[in-house]
């Protein structure tokens, strides 16, 4: 597991210092006494974030934890959405620019925090328009547009719970999350546009929803002008037809802070992905919190996360954690390397970004794209820069550093998952930097290295990443499957097992390595072995596949699949062309594998079960451990 990790390395890792300025400036203040002043009254602390938000009733009770079940602001009630707009519009925000957003063809749209609220009030009377009801599942299957974001606030809005699936989806992955959430509803657009390109977001749809039969209504943002796509009458909706016609004010729904906001899927190690369900309360003040004191944002900040909401990353540091606290939010469909490779640095310059937050799978395509495309663009309205998603190995780091934050602004690498809502590990602004190390726990959380018995790891070695007590934003169910709920806090009983492989260093800093079980990180987005597998042998000629994860200089992992034909079946560069199209339909392109190897045979225990790790070592030209298991 980290066997072949360097020790000595880890310690050497030098530190970084920012400029004290940013430590006396920052919300957090000084890490360690914070960090203390949580640990001597945990209730006392987060109550005292949980004040600076709205309530419509107070809680009679911070947290009850029943392990493994944690439910936090008992009996409170709250809407989020008022937090997110009606808070800020009352006070001194209602002018404030809540969100940029920009086009490929450079189409710049812009909301105040009173206009957005408009949009979101009439949206959610749209959708009640529908019968859509407190407690009801709408899918939204959405490019990143403005509209992406209404939608969700319209369905916080009226107590709906929404499933977001990222619009890159094929069509049985998003079929299954329709279904597995028995959504009511499915809000779209008829394309999404990448370089250039229209993407036919409708088609998809039409073949996710023909085995989904819960689904009553599909409301379609219309983008393409000529021709326009028809609707059905009845079953098919405009998404601003919707708006017309309806009050203009919509009241808050009073939720109770245990109410469902969302659900997100996320891959696990079986075939079936978790239908990972985030509350009200706690999810609001967890994203909130973290948002205002891990990237420090202050009034002025101009803030630009990268992801899309379609992942965790945009829940939390896109919609609710931003407009929580009252930022001004850019999003822009435009990829990094469209129409080239400055387009990204050119909206930093253009927008005055201040605080900017990307996946270390985007600054390794920069570093090696070279130096000459930032250096084209005056980017120093940065302040601090920060990154998701996966390691951020110290050569990224570095580079990160140097070459976009001019030396000058802290890195917060953030460690956190679908399932935690909120960042979890990090280096606090104004606290030293250790490339390669994630950092500390946020203050508000604890968590700990330690081996499969649950005992700390001494300092310096490797093990698993806990994270020891429950907290407010953590997932409180897997939808429908409270077996795979359980396995997060049973794995290593008394906390919660991440998944995740970490060295501690002497100084208590943490660096993860990577995933402990099948799920692979492919350019930061979580891909499960089994999942990939499935795909693989729903295509005719495959009859067994076995898939996994090999380090890739750009993408941190890419997807290696070894496959077994059915007989009749010849390899040829034509098939595996086929099965790599037949992985982008069923699942998306994120998925695809970067290679397909046919073999006859797989490495299996004898209980049949396949040995991945024993492939990868292969692979790798490495030691495959302990084999006893593996059936001759
Ligand atoms: O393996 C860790 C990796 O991403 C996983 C969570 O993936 P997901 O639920 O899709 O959420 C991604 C965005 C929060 C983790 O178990 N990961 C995430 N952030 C980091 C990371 N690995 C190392 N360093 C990080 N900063």
């Amino acid at each position: 597991m980290t066997d072949n990790f360097d020790v000595k390395l880890v310690e050497n890792a030098k530190y970084y210092t920012p400029d004290a300025e940013y430590k006396r400036t920052s919300w957090i203040g000084d890490y360690q006494k914070t960090y203390e002043k949580f640990l001597s009254d945990p209730d006392a602390f987060w109550s005292k974030i949980a004040r600076e938000l709205e309530w419509i009733r107070p809680w009679d009770q911070i947290r009850e934890w029943k392990y493994p079940y944690a439910r936090w602001f008992l009996n409170a009630q709250l809407n989020i959405t008022a937090n997110c707009l009606d808070r800020h519009v009352a006070g001194d925000r209602r002018n404030k620019v809540a969100l940029i957003w920009r086009g490929e063809d450079g189409k710049e749209r812009v909301y105040s925090y009173q206009r957005l609220l408009g949009e979101v009030m009439r949206f959610a009377n749209g959708l009640k328009s529908l019968g859509v009801k407190k407690g009801d599942c709408v899918c939204i299957y959405m490019p990143m547009v403005p509209e992406q974001l209404i939608a969700m606030l319209a369905c916080a809005r009226i107590g709906a719970v929404h499933s977001v699936v990222f619009a890159g989806f094929g069509t049985t992955a998003l079929n299954m999350r329709i279904n597995d959430a028995e959504a009511k509803v499915i809000i779209t657009a008829d394309i999404s546009i990448r370089r250039g390109k229209a993407i036919p977001l409708i088609t998809i749809v039409k073949e996710a929803i023909d085995n989904a039969p819960s689904v009553e209504h599909i409301v379609m943002y219309r983008r393409r002008k000529e021709p326009p796509v028809e609707l059905r009458p009845g079953r098919e909706h405009d998404f601003y037809g919707l708006m017309e016609g309806v009050p203009a004010d919509c009241p808050a729904e009073v939720m109770d802070a245990e109410d469902p906001l969302f659900i997100l899927y996320t891959s696990g190690s079986t075939g079936t992905p978790k239908g990972v369900v985030h509350t009200c309360g706690g999810y609001m003040v967890g994203t909130y919190y973290t948002t205002k004191t891990v990237f420090d944002l202050k009034e002025r900040d101009i803030y630009w996360c990268t992801a899309d909401p379609g992942w965790i990353t945009g829940h939390s540091y896109i919609v609710y954690g931003p407009l929580a606290v009252g930022a001004t939010v850019f999003i822009t469909e435009i990829t990094p390397d469209y129409p080239d490779p400055g387009s990204w640095w050119k909206l930093i310059e253009e927008q005055q970004i201040s605080v900017f937050y990307t996946a270390p799978t985007a600054i390794r395509t920069f570093m090696k794209l070279g130096e000459e495309w930032p250096d084209r663009y005056n980017i120093g309205s940065l302040r601090i820069i920060g990154s998701v998603g996966e390691p951020l190995n110290p050569e990224a780091f570095e580079w990160y550093y140097r070459v976009i934050g001019k030396s000058r602004c802290p890195i917060v690498d953030t460690w956190w998952q679908t399932e935690t809502g909120m960042q979890i590990i990090t280096t606090m602004v104004g606290e030293p930097m250790r490339p390669g190390f994630a950092g500390k726990a946020i203050p508000g959380v604890e968590v700990d290295v330690v081996n499969k018995d649950g005992k700390p790891v001494p300092p310096g070695s490797g093990g698993f990443l806990v994270i020891k007590k429950p907290w407010p934003s953590m997932l409180r169910m897997v939808y429908k499957n409270d077996e795979r709920y359980r396995t997060y806090w049973e794995t290593i009983k008394g906390c919660y097992t991440a998944g995740d492989l970490a060295v501690k260093g002497k100084d208590g800093y943490i660096m993860v390595i990577g995933r402990a079980d099948d799920i692979i990180i492919v350019s930061g987005h979580n891909i499960g072995t089994a999942e990939v597998e499935s795909a693989l042998v729903s295509h005719h000629a495959v009859a067994e596949a076995a898939v996994i994860g090999k380090p890739d200089a750009i993408k941190g992992n890419a997807i290696k699949a070894f496959v077994i034909l059915r007989l009749g079946n010849k390899a040829s560069e034509k098939l595996t062309q086929d099965l790599m199209y037949h992985v982008r339909i069923t699942i998306g392109p994120i998925a695809v594998p970067h290679e397909i190897e046919y073999v006859d045979k797989l490495p299996k225990t004898r209980s049949g079960k396949i040995m991945r790790r024993v492939l990868k070592a292969k692979e790798l030209g490495m030691d495959p451990g302990d084999i006893s298991t593996l059936d001759e």
